[in-house]
């Protein structure tokens, strides 16, 4: 969602907030805007659309200062437009905020301030903040006081940064719920606050990270944090293992093009350090998990939102064959709204790339609420699903820029992979000599994996015969019918193409009306135990005029009688299979939206990380 930058140090503020807001793009904004203190006054500078607009206006009218605060849009109260965009400014010209989240109650409190005589600049929810900080500061309370009292008057998940010309020397921020991270990057004598990692990882790797119901008094020499009730907290400092570059896109054209062609890399850097590829032991060791309490569980309930929620439908079948384990998989948005059938011996596993999706986020709080452990599948460092579980398994995909996800979703099923076996090792469903055998497996899809990258130019060029199609039909079975869904979604996403995913075996059941020239069907047909039955729904699509492509195993030369187009994969075991299938339906999409034009890292209306229901 939105983008925030801040800085208070010995450089130009400006800058820095607008490299840093420049890094956060991928999240989706439509507005952007800054304010420094110049002079012992804000300078603030906004604009609509992209953040080249803001550059411009910044380079035409300068700001020069060594504390500001910075801010992208992606508007929810209010349409994008400058005088909508933060920062937002109290009456008197003292205060200023930038703000992600939603005053869920700004209404009341507009009406309040109004009733105050405060003039309202904007249609937005967050002018609200600014105007009950001015109150406050005016009764002679300093910025983090009175901030602290604002703040008590709003209504749902906050991210808030304040500055103020009254107190030159800091800047406060807090968190409420889960409406986006706030992380504080920590220099030599000067201090960073973001949104997210990237917009400060080229100025520092040491970072802590505020939980929920927190706030943080940042200096150019220090930080303070407290919780909402002024409590000293003793926050964790967290060391970024990314480096700068692995942020920055190199020689591809997109972020999701070189996140597709990382996925080797990533899947070697998931796997490191967690199993011996020589006994199959598996260790993971921030989970925290005993033998004992491996055995109690009873049921998974694995929960998750977009592409993490069709990982998750893959983990179904690894738990279920590995760990013997029943697992439910239930959407974030819908588990946090029914009454799930949760006890002690009940695990939740959320798995979550930016680890701060609210849907996520609150279906964790739920789980925990009812007394269930919970663990999560996260990518982001620090990130609030990291922090709030009660174990964890990172993803270590590096940086996923992309708002279409990818690496993420490859090393999520890596993740899962690993967690079912070493459950399966502690409940003793899973031989040492099995354990071994999937070890020497594991060891090889990396290097599966790029061999499928190499037929990269066999699917650009399939991509210009299928780009002008405006339906698809992605068909699976088994464990691959999770790759229909998440293959139909890479393609909607990024080219706005209407498609859609099903279990193969539902097209007499109602999508086989839909087949014609017109739509071309993507069928998933491994050779595996449903080989034969893809095999006939081909037949059944071909019959009826339809366009097929089948993703198929390398040396199946039958299939290639009965299609229009085939992609072969190498062949892995069934287990491992998505891992592998996954990437040509990636690059298909990718190709099909570079050719349609589409804003392929940026596409319209998403973001990379969803922190407003
Ligand atoms: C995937 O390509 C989409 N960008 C989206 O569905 C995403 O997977 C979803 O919003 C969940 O994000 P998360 O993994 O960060 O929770």
């Amino acid at each position: 969602m939105c983008g925030i930058v801040g800085y208070i140090g010995p450089q130009n503020a400006a800058p820095i907030i607008l490299d840093g807001l420049k890094r956060l793009e991928y999240r989706g904004y439509d507005s952007a805007g800054l304010a420094v203190i110049q002079d012992s006054q804000i300078a603030l500078r906004r604009n609509v659309g992209k953040l080249d607009n803001l550059i411009k206006m910044v380079e035409e009218d300068p700001v020069s200062g060594n504390i500001g605060i910075g801010h992208t849009r992606w508007a929810t109260h209010g349409e994008p437009s400058q005088r909508n965009a933060h920062p937002h400014i109290s009456m008197n010209g003292d205060v200023v905020v930038v703000h992600n989240g939603i005053v869920e109650n700004f209404l009341e409190l507009r009406s309040e301030l109004s009733s105050e005589g405060v003039v309202f600049q904007s249609e937005t929810d967050t002018e609200v903040i600014v105007h009950l900080i001015e109150r406050y500061m005016s009764t002679q309370d300093d910025l983090t006081e009175a901030t602290r009292r604002a703040v008590r008057h709003l209504h749902g998940s906050q991210a808030v940064v304040v500055m103020s010309v009254r107190e030159p020397d800091r800047l406060v921020a807090v968190r409420i719920g889960n409406a986006g991270g706030v992380a504080i990057g920590l220099g030599e004598d000067e201090n960073f606050i973001a949104s997210d990692i990237p917009a400060i990882l080229e100025h520092t790797r040491h970072m802590v990270f505020l939980e929920s119901r927190q706030m943080a008094t940042v200096t150019a020499d220090g930080y303070m944090i407290q919780t909402l009730d002024g409590a000293p907290v003793l926050s964790r400092l967290v060391t970024i293992p990314w480096n700068p570059m692995s942020a920055e896109l190199g020689e591809y054209k997109h972020f999701m093009q070189k996140e597709i062609f990382e996925q080797g890399r990533a899947l070697t850097d998931t796997l490191r350090g967690r199993i011996d590829f020589e006994t199959g032991e598996v260790t993971l060791p921030d989970l925290k998990l005993t033998p004992d309490e491996a055995i109690r569980i009873n049921k998974i309930i694995t929960t998750a939102c977009g592409t993490s929620a069709y990982s998750a439908l893959v983990g179904k079948f690894l738990f279920e064959e590995l760990a013997r384990i029943p697992v439910e998989v239930d959407y974030a948005s819908e588990f946090r709204y029914r009454n799930p059938v949760i006890d002690e011996n009940t695990t939740i596993l959320a798995i979550t790339q930016s680890g701060e999706t609210v849907d996520t986020l609150a279906a964790i709080e739920e789980a925990q609420e009812k007394g269930a452990k919970v663990w999560s599948i996260v990518n982001a460092i620090g990130s609030q699903a990291m922090r709030v579980a009660d174990g964890y398994i990172t993803m270590q995909a590096g940086p996923e820029i992309g708002v279409a996800s990818t690496k993420a979703f490859t090393t999520s099923l890596a993740d899962q992979f690993l967690l079912a076996l070493y459950l399966g090792q502690l409940r003793g469903t899973v031989s040492p000599a099995e354990s071994r055998t999937h070890a020497q497996n594991l060891a090889r899809l990396p290097d599966l994996v790029g061999s499928v990258l190499e037929n990269a130019a066999q699917y650009e060029a399939l991509a210009a015969e299928l780009s002008n199609y405006e339906n698809f039909l992605y068909l699976g079975r088994g464990i691959n019918y999770p790759i229909a869904l998440e293959g139909a979604l890479k393609l909607k996403e990024i080219s706005y193409i209407h498609a859609e995913g099903y279990p193969a075996g539902e097209m007499k059941h109602g999508p086989i009306a839909l087949i014609s020239e017109e739509m071309p069907v993507l069928a998933i047909a491994l050779r595996d135990h449903v080989y034969e039955k893809m095999l006939s729904q081909i037949e059944q699509a071909k019959a009826r005029g339809g366009v097929v492509i089948a993703v198929a195993t390398e040396g199946d030369d039958m299939i290639a009688q009965k299609v229009d187009h085939v992609l072969y994969v190498p062949e892995v075991p069934y287990l491992l299979s998505p891992i592998v299938s996954v990437i040509p339906l990636q690059l298909l999409a990718y190709y099909i939206a570079v050719r349609r034009g589409a804003d392929v890292d940026k596409p319209r209306n998403l973001a990379k990380s969803v922190t407003v229901e």
